[in-house]
């Protein structure tokens, strides 16, 4: 990774330096994820309603980070021979992440809720893990720089608006806490 400033860009706008890398507005999505995953996967150090409001902050965010994933880069890994089994496996993890969000919303069993997220937040943390590991060192091998900083701008746009209007407004809002913690 250079820090290496290019001088040669015709807009002096922020986002266009190494910043507006694809990789790199991936890898600081990463940290809130991860910092929340913490809260949400260890309930011996954390209650329940901690771990609620680390879900409830961590499901918009996982959207708003999976969906221009998907769009931009795993769609670019699935044109290349070389990366192409590697889209896919993102696709089906987030899938399945997906599919446990659902679930969890759906959830009024304490005990089920918080195994739910438990689970929810060690296959987050183990796809991160490989993507940080595998996935973007194998994308970023195969690909050029102002490649990855075209795609970060599409990355940084698809975010905004899915922030700004889906992302927040899922199932997401609806069901947060499971029924028990709600009635407090
Ligand atoms: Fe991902
Ligand atoms: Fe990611």
């Amino acid at each position: 990774m250079s820090n290496h400033q290019t001088t040669s860009e015709k807009s002096p706008k922020k986002n266009l330096g190494t910043e507006s890398d694809i990789v790199n507005l991936i890898l600081e999505d990463h940290k809130s994820l991860k910092r929340l995953i913490k809260v949400m996967k260890d309930s011996e150090k954390h209650r329940l309603a901690e771990r609620a409001e680390a879900f409830a902050e961590f499901a918009p965010l996982l959207v708003a980070h999976a969906k221009p994933e998907e769009q931009v880069l795993y769609i670019y890994m699935k044109q290349d021979e070389d990366l192409r089994e590697g889209g896919f496996e993102g696709d089906v993890e987030h899938q399945l992440a997906d599919q446990l969000v659902e679930e969890i919303m759906r959830t009024d069993d304490e005990d089920l809720w918080s195994a739910r997220v438990k689970v929810l937040a060690e296959l987050v943390e183990h796809h991160i893990e490989e993507e940080e590991e595998d996935l973007l060192p194998d994308f970023k091998k195969e690909s050029e720089e102002n490649e990855r900083r075209f795609m970060g701008q599409k990355f940084l746009l698809l975010k905004t608006k899915l922030l700004e209007q889906g992302g927040l407004e899922t199932p997401h809002e609806s069901r947060i806490l499971p029924r028990s913690e709600e009635k407090h």
